[in-house]
């Protein structure tokens, strides 16, 4: 970490005593946790021009919908840049991923506790009364179809034209928008206590379609009936479909 980064950050959160990146790391960005003075923290920092325009919105969303409360994040303390490299401060939160967790549980039904109770938390997300939390700034599936034909262009994804084009033609009928995390795998979501408990890496939070929620929570146990079982137990407000689950594992191609 450099000088000024350090001391910016010292000058929020007290006098740094530990620096340790953690050994569960995202595709995106390197993650440390910090220890002051002042308590636990996280710095999620990035370099990729790409990806400090996703962490800019994820510190975006931290700050606007941390005033809401109605929804569990980590808090926003800080977002800094300079001229190669973007970096947010936020406070650390217990817990494990629930994909750590339901690697590390010893049985079939603790892992089962743990997959419905992610269903349980999403279903309670997807229901939550949002305008008043985030601006709906029209028609989601359009923006992410259009942010993709960017990557596309500028070489920035492995998506191909091909598929691409496909979606662009074959949009699934509109279902209600709800408010939607956006990239709401396993990995993204914390478990304390055995329950879902909270969110993380936010950058796609907004309003959107949830069933593109719904595809990659699923995404890690497609062939599990038991999992799946579990997950629907726990979220049942609706179930994609097969034609759903594949046009939006297309669409997540690109990101
Ligand atoms: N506020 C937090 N409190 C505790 N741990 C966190 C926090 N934020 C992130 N982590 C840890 O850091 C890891 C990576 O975080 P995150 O998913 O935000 O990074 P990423 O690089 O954006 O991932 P992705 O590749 O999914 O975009 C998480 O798996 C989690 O273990
Ligand atoms: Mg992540």
């Amino acid at each position: 970490m450099n000088h000024s980064l350090k001391q910016q950050i010292e000058q929020i959160v007290g006098r740094m005593a530990e620096v340790i990146i953690l050994d569960e790391q995202g595709c995106t960005s390197e993650v440390s946790r910090i220890m002051t003075t002042e308590g636990s923290f996280i710095l999620k920092s990035v370099t990729k021009e790409k990806y400090r325009s996703w962490l800019m919105n994820e510190a975006k969303v931290l700050k606007d919908m941390g005033r809401q409360k109605s929804i569990p994040l980590p808090k926003y303390i800080g977002f800094f840049e300079d001229k190669h490299s973007s970096h947010l401060l936020m406070s650390y939160e217990p817990g494990s991923t629930l994909t750590a967790a339901i690697h590390k549980a010893e049985s079939e039904s603790e892992k089962l506790v743990l997959i419905r109770s992610f269903g349980q938390f999403l279903n309670r997300f997807h229901m939550k009364e949002v305008s008043a939390v985030v601006q709906n700034d029209g028609d989601w599936l359009k923006r992410q179809l259009s942010t993709a034909r960017e990557y596309v262009e500028g070489g920035l994804t492995s998506g191909s034209p091909q598929l691409l084009r496909f979606l662009e033609c074959n949009k699934p009928d509109p279902v209600l928008q709800t408010i939607v995390h956006g990239d709401c795998t396993t990995d993204n979501v914390l478990v304390l206590d055995g329950k879902a408990h909270m969110f993380i890496d936010v950058s796609g939070m907004t309003i959107g379609d949830p069933r593109y929620d719904e595809t990659l929570a699923i995404s890690h146990f497609h062939d599990n009936p038991a999992f799946l079982h579990a997950f629907y137990e726990g979220y049942t407000r609706y179930k994609v479909s097969r034609e759903e689950v594949s046009y939006f594992e297309g669409l997540y191609e690109f990101f």
